[in-house]
């Protein structure tokens, strides 16, 4: 069993070295590139391409994957906005995902966004190095009493329900496909109107494209913070510039952005950003990115592996196939 990995990065390797040692067959390429139409070519003598949430698996891409004989594609990610499954289907390719690798990775990551944006901990640390103990620009607030909003409420969404009601925050939920929890559930629009804190844990659709734009800003609190560790086209990037500058959006926590499949990781630190839009975004003071990091941790990566390996070993011997994107 041939297996192209697609965008690898040296931080996963060991992860699927280690575990691939249990499926005797298995034969595992890294390549740097991302999959698209022009790089598909690459997994020529391949049965299966393995890829993470910035390839691009749309129609021409799967038409040359058909072309050369792959017959699976196996994400090392939730998401599957990037796959074109209609054209798959006609393709006959199936595609296989990891659906849950570590929803708590995220939740945490979404926490420590909203505590470094109120806490302002990344400027204390520069400031204190430079022996500047003035604490003027540093004022906080509490999490303890306030609105949290969850727009999506799966598996991250609940992971971060429960850390956010042991500070002691007012949980409330917008999910349409959700039952009775340790939250409150409300419309959209109260979420919206009541939250002092705004967090996106739903999935990119047509639905929820572009969720947070300049109707949503218009019925949000003066002041909110928002965070998105979802999808970067859940939000409008230029409402939210104009959010910002006229201090509607009084925080903004990113580890996704919309187009982040031509900046994220890389090191791009020789190079002139091109994306004004991205730019404009960092330079708030009030602006804390992270370059899609909200899953990075140890548990998460061995997951990652250990499914993505079993689901490609399930799709080879004819297993039903669980975690099947259709
Ligand atoms: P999930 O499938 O368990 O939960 C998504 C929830 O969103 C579901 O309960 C669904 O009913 C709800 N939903 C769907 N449409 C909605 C709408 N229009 N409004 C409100 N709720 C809606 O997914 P999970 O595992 O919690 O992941 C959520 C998202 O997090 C993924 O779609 C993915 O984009 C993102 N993600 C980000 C990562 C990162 O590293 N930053 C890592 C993993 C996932």
């Amino acid at each position: 069993m041939k297996i192209a990995l697609f965008s690898s990065q040296n931080y996963e390797k060991p992860f699927f070295r280690q575990l691939s040692a249990h499926y005797a067959d298995f034969n595992l390429t890294f390549f740097d590139e991302k999959l698209s139409a022009q790089t598909a070519e690459m997994a020529t003598g391949f049965d299966v391409v393995c890829v993470f949430v910035n390839d691009s698996v749309d129609a021409p891409t799967l038409a040359v994957l058909a072309k050369i004989g792959v017959k699976c594609v196996a994400l090392r990610c939730a998401g599957f906005n990037n796959v074109d499954l209609a054209a798959a289907k006609q393709h006959g390719i199936t595609v296989v995902r990891v659906p849950a690798y570590s929803p708590e990775a995220v939740a945490e990551h979404c926490v420590a966004l909203i505590l470094t944006l109120s806490r302002k901990t990344h400027k204390a640390y520069n400031r204190v190095r430079e022996d500047n103990f003035d604490l003027n620009g540093l004022l906080g607030f509490n999490l303890h009493r306030k609105t949290v909003g969850i727009i999506g409420c799966g598996k991250i969404g609940q992971a971060l329900v429960n850390i956010l009601n042991g500070f002691g925050a007012n949980v409330l939920v917008y999910d349409p496909n959700i039952g009775e929890g340790n939250y409150t559930q409300v419309s959209l629009d109260i979420l919206l109107s009541q939250s002092d804190i705004i967090s996106l844990h739903c999935p990119l659709t047509e639905h929820t494209h572009h969720l947070i734009n300049d109707d949503a800003f218009a019925k949000m609190k003066p002041g909110v913070m928002l965070i998105n560790t979802s999808r970067g086209a859940l939000l409008d990037s230029s409402a939210c510039i104009r959010a910002l500058k006229s201090r509607k959006l009084g925080y903004l926590g990113l580890d996704v952005y919309e187009q982040e499949s031509e900046l994220f990781f890389k090191n791009r630190s020789e190079e002139i950003i091109q994306d004004d839009t991205f730019s404009r975004l960092v330079s708030f003071p009030n602006v804390l990115i992270t370059g899609h990091q909200g899953f990075f941790t140890q548990e998460a990566l061995h997951e990652i592996a250990r499914v993505t390996l079993a689901n490609i070993s399930a799709w080879e011997s004819k297993q039903p196939l669980l975690n099947q994107v259709k």
